[in-house]
């Protein structure tokens, strides 16, 4: 079939490989440690699912405004005041299908043939392609593991082009969990400043923080950068909703109305029912978040210290998020990577063979040093992924 190019230069997610090939060993009976999943363990809080009934037996059913309902705009801007000080209108809100939904719709207006947006790597796995999609150009800067994985200013300064239209941070971080601090992100919002990038701050795990840190992104630093700065956030990983679907974008109104269009002429409103319910997230008690970051605070540590102590492994502390991105190279010289495969990808396939354990390469992020753990699974399962893996190390000898 003639395929438009769009798709055709898009990659299959190896990821999607990844967990088909751990869905197919279990169906066999096998028991897989599954690190894989980036969604929390965690159930929706039942306050959350009562709204969503709720809304199914009061009849909120139908189409809603495009851009989200009034009552959960006003929930959102609530929230960015409450929260962070940042002042927004509802013109300056989009509420869409997933937080993914809304990077896209901004990605479309935002980006076209010839602009160049800057990608720290690692990196979530949809940025590239979704600059793809728009016609523009992914220019992925690589940082580095001794700066925990964060971008420095002078490492921006070095990738700009005259061509560089934006630059797209994400803190915490998946795949690391690296936060970034107040000052770092002073120090990238005077190149932003200096020479008129947009940035796109992506914000889904802000409240997914440990050590007491307090959450700061770029906008909240100047009004000339929240000028500038389109934010991404959802309910998706703060209330485990991951299936409801909703996300929002907040920013300059201009942009926000171009998105808002492109939705309209695409998917229309995100779910009625989904709405009333990411409503009730945002307004009501917030003790299940407290719960489930202490509970993810205590497998940070824990998975931390395991990978730890298995010799020649590096890794930063992650302060959020529910990710940790350790560095096996030091096994690397010892793996047979099958035809085309990087080492990150041959040490996964022998960990899912060897230690029945599923975990994501490295590459997929942009850096094949390293395997994401996602620790939303169960302290026990943890224990016993740690082993596995250590054991599978142990047997590839030196
Ligand atoms: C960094 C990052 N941004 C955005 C998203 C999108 O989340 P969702 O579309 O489920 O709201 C994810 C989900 O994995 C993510 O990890």
């Amino acid at each position: 079939m003639e395929l438009a190019r769009r798709i055709r230069q898009i990659p299959p997610s190896a990821t999607l490989a990844l967990n088909a090939k751990a869905n197919q060993l279990k169906a066999q009976g096998v028991d897989i440690v599954n690190f894989g999943v980036g969604e929390p363990d965690f159930e929706t809080p039942d306050n959350i699912r009562e709204a969503g009934i709720k809304a199914i037996r009061e009849g909120h059913t139908r189409y809603t405004p495009v851009g989200g309902t009034p009552e959960l705009k006003e929930a959102i801007i609530r929230r960015f005041q409450e929260d962070y000080g940042l002042a927004y209108k509802p013109g300056e809100i989009l509420v869409s299908c997933g937080g993914k939904h809304g990077l896209y719709n901004l990605f479309q207006v935002l980006f076209e043939a010839g602009d160049e947006v800057i990608i720290p790597a690692p990196f979530w796995v949809s940025y590239p392609p979704m600059v793809m999609l728009a016609d523009a150009t992914p220019v992925v800067v690589p940082t580095r593991q001794e700066n925990g994985f964060k971008l420095t200013a002078l490492e921006l300064r070095q990738s700009l082009t005259p061509k560089t239209k934006a630059l797209v941070l994400n803190s915490p971080s998946n795949p690391t969990g690296m936060v970034y601090t107040r000052k770092e992100l002073e120090a990238l919002g005077e190149v932003v400043l200096e020479k008129g990038l947009y940035v796109v701050s992506d914000d889904i795990y802000d409240k997914i923080l440990f050590d007491g840190e307090k959450f700061v992104n770029i906008a909240m630093l100047s009004p000339e950068l929240k000028a500038r700065t389109f934010i991404l956030n959802g309910v998706s990983k703060t209330y485990a909703m991951t299936g409801w679907r909703i996300g929002y974008l907040a920013g300059p109104q201009e942009g926000i109305a171009a998105a808002t269009n492109l939705q309209s002429q695409s998917t229309s409103n995100p779910t009625s029912i989904s709405q009333k319910a990411a409503a009730e997230a945002l307004s009501g008690p917030q003790e299940a978040v407290a719960a489930m970051v202490k509970e993810f605070a205590w497998r940070r540590d824990d998975i931390l210290r395991r990978s730890l102590e298995i010799p020649g492994v590096t890794c930063p502390k992650p302060g959020g998020a529910f990710y940790l991105f350790p560095n096996f190279s030091a096994y690397y010289d010892r793996l047979k990577p099958g035809a085309g495969q990087s080492p990150s990808q041959a040490l996964a396939d022998y960990l899912l063979t060897e230690a029945r354990l599923a975990a994501v390469p490295g590459n997929e992020f942009g850096e094949d040093n390293c395997l994401r753990f996602s620790y939303a699974t169960s302290r026990e399962r943890i224990a016993t992924g740690l082993t596995r893996i250590k054991e599978a190390l142990e047997k590839l000898g030196k």
